[in-house]
């Protein structure tokens, strides 16, 4: 089965089970959407009115809480019933959203330079390449446009197990190609899912040479220093399971040969030399 079939259906399971990730916004986060979903002000002051494209990002929040702040939401997600969760809590909000049901390397039915924001949640471990969904983003996303991405670091992904000491060993190699083994060490796994490692290269310079220019890059701090060691905040010590970056799309057509981009000229290759 490929990673399509068997993650939609590890996805509908969860989803169909309670999992933390189907978890919708509650009336609490609704009343102040950005607060909630931006808590580094990487978004803009408003997103009333702008086309806010939510990747793989099924299950009632962040689509609920973009459409709450005024913004017109498309929900892109291989699950059903995670889509399922967005429609019944868009309707039952009274608020108007459009869920899409397919894979994040296939945007196709979306067209070009169509949104102003592009928010991904942790999602890209699901496909084994990076290359078409950076791809699809850059085609869709508007010149100057935001992309907001969360990716399961690699070195998290390549904890195998504990020792005696309690101490995490690094089983899995940082190239390891093809879906990853199952591991003892089962936290930031979802059961079920295939799952890929991208490495660092993949995830941050395969954005840069996608059209796009990151603006901020943060490590979610899941360090707990007050757990027992079988709890993942004891981990979180250890290993920094994400890495979310804030980019923004370089303007595809300029008047001259350079353009200004977070305040440095950048240098089209087939232009003079700056
Ligand atoms: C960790 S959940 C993120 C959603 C959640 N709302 C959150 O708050 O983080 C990952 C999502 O990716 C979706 N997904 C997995 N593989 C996908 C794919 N190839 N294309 C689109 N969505 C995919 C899953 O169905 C799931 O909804």
């Amino acid at each position: 089965m490929d990673y399509r079939n068997n993650n939609q259906q590890a996805w509908n399971h969860l989803a169909d089970n309670g999992s933390l990730f189907a978890r919708v916004a509650t009336d609490e986060e609704c009343r102040q959407p950005l607060r909630t979903l931006d808590g580094r002000g990487w978004l803009p002051a408003s997103v009333a009115g702008l086309n806010v494209l939510c990747l793989a990002s099924g299950g009632g929040w962040q689509a609920i809480l973009y459409a709450c702040a005024g913004a017109n939401v498309t929900v892109v997600d291989l699950s059903e019933s995670m889509l399922k969760l967005d429609n019944q809590e868009a309707k039952r909000r009274g608020l108007k959203i459009q869920t899409v049901h397919t894979s994040m390397d296939d945007l196709s039915m979306l067209g070009d330079e169509s949104f102003d924001i592009v928010h991904q949640p942790v999602s890209t471990c699901y496909v084994p390449s990076l290359k078409p969904v950076y791809a699809e983003v850059s085609r869709v996303v508007r010149d100057h446009g935001i992309y907001i991405s969360q990716h399961k670091q690699p070195v998290s992904l390549q904890i195998s197990h504990r020792n005696e000491r309690h101490q995490f060993v690094i089983g899995v190699e940082y190239y390891q190609e093809g879906p990853l083994p199952k591991q003892q060490d089962t936290s930031y796994r979802e059961k079920g899912a295939t799952e890929y490692l991208h490495r660092m290269e993949e995830i941050v310079g395969g954005l840069c040479v996608s059209g796009f220019v990151i603006e901020d890059l943060r490590e979610p701090k899941r360090a707990d220093y007050n757990v027992e060691v079988s709890h993942f905040g004891y981990r979180g010590r250890f290993v920094p399971p994400y890495v979310r970056m804030k980019a923004r799309r370089v303007a595809r057509k300029t008047s001259d040969s350079t353009q200004e981009s977070a305040g440095f000229k950048i240098w089209i290759p087939g232009s003079p030399g700056l």
